[in-house]
C-alpha cells in the first residue's frame, strides 16, 4: 500500500473510558502539532454531537492538560459523531456518507475486541473498509489460537501492511531510544554479548493495585497484562541483532527472529503471585487465580545469548513505581585483593527515562572500589511525548514500524501459552516485590531499581 495519508480518522468506542483518557487528549495534541486536520468522525450507540463535543472538553480538561485555546476549537471543528449499533448496516451506510471520498481512511477500534468481527463485517460490507487502514488496541486476542483466529478476522478485510496493532510502549521514546542507543554507539556492540553479560534482567513494578479494573483484570493477569506485548517488545529491543538494508521492516523482522529464538516457557521457570485483598476487589471472581505478579527466566537461543538467562518481573503493589532494563556485565576478577562488583547498563523505561551506565571507581581513603553510575540521557517524568498522539500520527500517515506485526503477536502468545493460567498463584503482601521465589530467581539477586 502506498503511503498515502489518511484522509479521516473513525474511532469506535467514541463515549468509551479509552477515548475519555487517551484519545481526545491525543487527538488535540496531534491538532496542535499540526499532524491531525481531516474529519474525526467519532462512532457510539448513544447520545449526539454536542453531547461528545463537551466529552471532549472534560477530557482533555481532565487527562489532556486542559483545552488549548487554538487546538480544542480546531479539534471541535473536525468532530462528526455518527450514532448506531454496530450489528447495524444503516449506521455503516450513514458513515459511509460522512467519509465522502476520503482517501484511505483509518479506524480505530476502541472497543471490546468481542466487536472486532462485526464491525469488520460492516465495513466490508459497506465498502468503508475499502482502501482503508485499521487501528486495534491490545489485547491481540488471549492466547495462540485466539490471536490466530482475530488475525484471520482482519485479514477478511485488511492486509496485513493496513493493521495498525497498538502496543503503546512501542510509542515511548524511551522504548525506541533503546534500540538507537544500543546501535548508535560502537563501545556497546563488543560487550553486548555472551561473553561479557551475566544475564539481563527486566523489570515493571507499579505501586497501586487494579485501580477499578477487577472485571477485566481478573481476565487478563499480569503476564496478558504487560509481559507478552510490552516487555517482550523490550526484551526485543535489547536482545535483536543490528538491522541490514535500509528497509525499516527489517527491524520488524528482526525483533520476531528474537521471539523465534525463544522456547515456550517452562512452568518451573515462572513464578505466579497475587497481592493480599485483590480477591476483594469488586469484579474479581471468588476464588480467582489470576496473577497480579509474575517473575519468569527464559533463554535467547542465539549464538549472540547462548547462556545468557534473561529474568522478567511484573507486578501490581510492589514497592515502587518502575520499569527498567539491567544489563549485567559479568564481574572483573579482583585486582590485588580488591573484591570488585559487576558493571552494568542500566536503561530505565518510566516513569522518568534514563540510560546509565554502572562502573566502579576507586575510593581514594579507602583502598576498595566504589559503584557509581554515568548517567548518559535523562528525561523527566512527564517530559515525553505522548505514545498515543505519536502512534496515531504515525498510522495516518501509512508508518507501520511502530506497531507490532502478526508474525510477532503470534510469537509472543507461543512463548506464554504454556503458564497462562494453572495453579493459584502465591499471596505476596502489598508493598513487597511478590513472592520469596521470585526475589531467589536471580543468582546474586535483582538489581535494585
Ligand atoms: C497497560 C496495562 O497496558 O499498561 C496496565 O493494561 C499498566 O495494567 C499499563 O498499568 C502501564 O503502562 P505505563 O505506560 O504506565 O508503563
Amino acid at each position: 500500500m502506498s503511503r498515502v495519508r489518511s484522509g479521516a480518522l473513525v474511532f469506535y468506542g467514541a463515549t468509551g473510558d479509552l477515548a475519555f483518557k487517551k484519545i481526545f487528549p491525543a487527538l488535540q495534541r496531534m491538532v496542535k502539532t499540526g499532524v491531525l486536520d481531516v474529519p474525526v468522525v467519532g462512532m457510539g450507540r448513544g447520545g449526539s454531537l454536542e453531547e461528545l463535543q463537551a466529552r471532549a472538553r472534560d477530557s482533555v480538561e481532565t487527562h489532556g492538560g486542559g483545552a488549548d485555546p487554538v487546538a480544542f476549537p480546531k479539534l471541535m471543528g473536525l468532530l462528526r459523531y455518527v450514532k448506531g449499533e454496530y450489528t447495524e448496516p444503516a449506521t455503516f451506510d450513514r458513515l459511509r456518507r460522512e467519509l465522502g471520498d476520503a482517501a484511505q481512511p483509518l479506524h480505530y477500534m476502541a472497543i471490546p475486541q468481542s466487536l472486532f468481527e462485526v464491525v469488520i463485517g460492516q465495513l466490508a460490507r459497506s465498502g468503508c473498509g475499502a482502501s482503508a487502514r485499521l487501528v486495534l488496541e491490545k489485547p491481540f486476542g488471549t492466547d495462540l489460537a485466539s490471536a490466530r483466529r482475530l488475525n484471520a478476522i482482519l485479514h477478511r478485510c485488511f492486509g496485513e501492511d493496513a493493521i495498525f496493532r497498538i502496543d503503546h510502549y512501542l510509542g515511548k521514546d524511551a522504548v525506541q531510544n533503546l534500540v538507537f542507543f544500543r546501535f548508535a554507539n560502537t563501545f556497546l556492540e563488543p560487550i553486548w554479548n555472551r561473553r561479557y553479560v551475566e544475564n539481563v534482567q527486566i523489570t515493571m513494578a507499579e505501586p497501586f493495585g487494579i485501580e477499578g479494573r477487577g472485571a477485566f483484570y481478573d481476565k487478563t493477569g499480569a503476564l496478558r497484562d504487560v509481559v507478552q506485548n510490552h516487555l517482550f517488545q523490550v526484551l526485543a529491543n535489547v536482545a535483536m541483532e543490528p538491522p541490514s538494508g535500509r528497509d525499516i521492516e527489517t527491524i520488524r523482522d528482526e525483533k520476531v527472529r528474537v521471539l523465534k529464538g525463544i522456547s515456550s516457557l517452562d512452568p518451573g521457570r515462572v513464578v505466579r503471585g497475587q497481592f493480599r485483598g485483590f480477591l476483594d476487589e469488586p469484579g474479581v471472581a471468588p476464588g480467582s487465580t489470576t496473577e497480579t505478579f509474575v517473575a519468569l527466566e527464559l533463554a535467547v537461543e542465539s549464538w549472540r545469548w547462548d547462556g545468557v538467562p534473561f529474568y522478567i518481573r511484573a507486578g501490581k503493589m510492589l514497592p515502587t513505581s518502575c520499569t527498567e532494563v539491567v544489563v549485567k556485565l559479568r564481574r572483573p576478577p579482583a585486582i590485588t585483593g580488591v573484591h570488585l562488583v559487576s558493571n552494568h547498563v542500566r536503561f530505565q523505561v518510566g516513569p522518568a527515562f534514563q540510560i546509565a551506565l554502572g562502573a566502579t571507581v576507586r575510593e581514594p581513603e579507602h583502598e576498595e572500589g566504589h559503584a557509581l553510575e554515568l548517567i548518559a540521557s535523562h528525561v523527566h517524568e512527564g517530559a515525553e511525548t505522548d505514545p498515543y498522539a505519536a502512534l496515531l500520527g504515525d498510522a495516518l500517515r501509512g508508518e507501520t514500524f511502530r506497531f507490532a506485526r502478526q508474525d510477532y503477536v503470534e510469537e509472543a502468545w507461543r512463548i506464554v501459552d504454556p503458564v497462562l493460567g494453572g495453579d493459584s498463584p502465591i499471596v505476596y503482601e502489598p508493598g513487597t516485590w511478590g513472592p520469596a521465589g521470585a526475589q531467589a530467581m536471580v543468582p546474586g539477586g535483582w538489581a535494585a531499581p
